[in-house]
């Protein structure tokens, strides 16, 4: 049975990829998006443009929170430039936005239907807001699969992941929820690349989807190699799908994960302790660290991945 979900994100070339994931593989309930990558206005029409090209769009896309909890908005032109999905020419969509708010659509959605997963894919101000919203969701969900965070370094300072480092107040109040958690961060998603071989396979698939997909890897690898030096984009969003849709690509562990909030070089950073299920239980608390609050990612299958991947591209029109 196909994982239920709701998808929030900030598209933005990985989420793209990662909704055409789950427009195949997961039944998608709603997707939502979130300021992030870019304005939520443009992530908004970024939504509409892909579930158009890719023929999804029986599910409703709605529009949410323009700005982090606290902090200033702050997005990623460098990476995803300034439509947030620059590259390929997407006609501006006819699907219109749901009428309803994503956190409303969130709330409603979740209340309604059992055992629905929230795949976060952009900051979690949504999130957040849905769970203070309805307190009941933290009984309802089945779990949040996030891309987010790190057990390592981060990718917009040496301690913070973006999605994370944009709304570190939302991302605690995710993780201090209750909600069980699964975090998929930057030290397994960086393993899975979109180097020029793979970039290559997926134009090749052929399909109308696959050339679109291709012309957005090509877009987003060409900014990460003039931003880094490295052979292609990482596929962010999609493996945090792929663990949904084929648990063996990804292998997880429990660990308690706090947000960094207050620190000068650490501000978002995802402190990740795994003492505690390493640890017997008669050693002293202070040295055991907290209970897991979170399922983590510590290794992933990234050939498997991609093919995974490549295999979707292949099913669309
Ligand atoms: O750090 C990577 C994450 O930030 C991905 O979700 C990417 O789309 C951006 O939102
Ligand atoms: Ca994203």
């Amino acid at each position: 049975m196909a994982r239920r979900v709701i998808v929030d994100c900030d598209p933005g070339h990985d989420d793209a990829l990662a909704i055409l994931l789950a427009g195949r593989r997961l039944e998608v309930l709603a997707i939502t998006t979130v300021a992030g990558n870019q304005t939520v206005e443009k992530v908004t029409t970024n939504a509409l443009k892909v579930v158009e090209a890719a023929g999804l769009t029986a599910i409703p896309v709605a529009r949410g929170a323009a700005t982090p909890l606290v902090r200033p908005p702050r997005h990623a032109p460098e990476v995803h430039g300034e439509t947030g999905l620059d590259g390929p020419e997407l006609p501006p969509p006819r699907t219109p936005v749901a009428d309803r708010h994503a956190v409303d659509l969130i709330v409603e959605t979740a209340m309604r239907e059992d055992d629905v997963t929230l795949l976060a894919l952009g900051p979690l101000t949504n999130v957040a807001l849905a769970l203070r919203r309805e307190p009941r969701l933290s009984q309802r969900l089945r779990e949040i699969c996030l891309m987010g965070g790190s057990t390592t370094r981060g990718n917009v300072t040496p301690a913070a992941e973006f999605n994370i480092s944009v709304d570190p107040e939302a991302a605690h109040a995710v993780f201090t929820s209750g909600v069980p958690v699964r975090m998929v961060g930057l030290n397994v998603t960086q393993q899975v690349v979109a180097t020029p071989e793979r970039r290559r396979a997926v134009r090749a698939a052929g399909t109308r989807v696959a050339v679109l997909a291709a012309d957005l890897l090509e877009f987003y690898s060409a900014a990460i190699h003039r931003l880094y030096g490295l052979p292609g984009g990482a596929l962010h969003d999609p493996v945090a799908a792929a663990a949904l849709i084929d648990p063996s690509l990804v292998r997880f562990a429990p660990m308690h994960v706090a947000v960094e909030l207050h620190g000068e070089h650490t501000a978002g950073m995802t402190v990740c302790d795994d003492r505690y299920t390493r640890t017997a239980p008669d050693v002293p608390a202070a040295r055991r660290g907290a209970p897991p609050n979170a399922e983590v990612a510590v290794a992933v299958d990234a050939d498997r991945c991609f093919d995974l991947l490549l295999d979707v591209l292949r099913e669309y029109p």
